[in-house]
């Protein structure tokens, strides 16, 4: 009896040390080789949130500040870019896809939709999306390489990540003649750090112009953007901060004080980053007045001349 409990002891251990080392290994295998905050704000809003997109959507006065009212901006959002597509257009190349949402939509109304992001995390939610009915590449828009040309370039808040010499001498090498590239993405008004990574807008246009594109049409919808920010704030204060917090204390408690010290020593500067990224970094991004100086989310639909 005595042998046969030890034995069931000596099982239950051997299952937990196993899974143990799974969880270690599944968190060594998703370290991605070049991941950035960005990456993981992206697998938060899809993984946790459950977004079926990735943009920060267009509110209107009957969304509720929540959410479900998110999900709704978002959905409008798509139904505005939509409808800024040009008569004509058959073929859409929707660059940066992200979950491919807007490539299903596109795909519903009868375009011919190829969909391009690097994200292999995503390709699933995106195949799954597309059902067979379009194409999805894995790669980076600077990398795409097809024979294909198209009659439309959609880039949905995925122009800021691309590489400033090649985004727009890709555009024109991929469109057909007298093709159109869709542009929606926040811009920096001027040259200052705050959202530093993204377009300064008349840098953008002026690339867009020496590269031979006519701009025909510019929307400013910074103000039915704001409140996804202001939701940010909220969600980062209530339950992303305190959600850390616990994981940290959890962490702490299981851990015998000195590996807890040594660990913290020898990751201080990771650590003192991280911090630095979640209470200050993360506050100004939230911060919907200062973004709204600062920043202005335009959709701009230029066309190859
Ligand atoms: C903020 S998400 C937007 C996703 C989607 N367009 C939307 O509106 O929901 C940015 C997207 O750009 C993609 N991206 C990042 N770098 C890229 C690159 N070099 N080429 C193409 N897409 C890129 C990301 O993988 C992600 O899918």
């Amino acid at each position: 009896m005595q042998a046969a409990m030890d034995m069931a002891i000596v099982g239950r251990t051997r299952a937990r040390l196993a899974s143990a080392a799974s969880s270690i290994a599944g968190i060594v295998r998703a370290r991605p080789k070049d991941g950035s905050a960005s990456d993981f704000i992206l697998r938060f809003c899809t993984d946790v949130l459950h977004l079926e997109s990735l943009h920060f959507g267009m509110w209107q006065e009957h969304h509720e500040p929540t959410l479900a009212g998110l999900r709704e901006a978002q959905k409008d959002y798509t139904s505005f870019l939509i409808a800024r597509i040009p008569a004509g257009v058959r073929s859409i190349l929707d660059s940066g896809c992200g979950t491919g949402e807007l490539s299903e939509r596109l795909i519903d109304a009868d375009y011919a939709v190829t969909a391009i992001a690097p994200d292999t995390y995503l390709s699933k939610i995106v195949r799954r999306k597309m059902r067979g009915r379009g194409t999805f590449v894995s790669t980076k828009f600077e990398e795409f390489a097809t024979s294909e040309r198209f009659d439309l370039i959609v880039m949905s808040e995925s122009c800021q990540y691309l590489s400033r010499h090649l985004a727009f001498p890709k555009a024109r090498e991929l469109l057909a003649e007298g093709g159109h590239l869709l542009v929606s993405d926040y811009f920096r008004k001027r040259p200052t750090n705050y959202y530093g990574t993204v377009w300064v807008e008349s840098r953008f246009l002026e690339n867009a112009a020496k590269s031979g594109f006519d701009v025909v049409s510019c929307d400013d919808i910074t103000q039915a953007a704001l409140p996804t920010l202001d939701l940010g704030h909220r969600f980062h204060t209530e339950i992303f901060l305190p959600t850390i917090e616990l994981v940290r204390d959890l962490a702490v408690a299981f851990c015998p004080p000195l590996v807890t010290k040594a660990v913290t020593f020898a990751f201080r500067k990771q650590l003192a980053l991280l911090t630095e990224f979640l209470y200050v970094k993360q506050f100004e991004q939230f911060d919907s007045r200062r973004f709204a100086e600062h920043v202005a989310y335009k959709v701009l639909l230029l066309r190859k001349a």
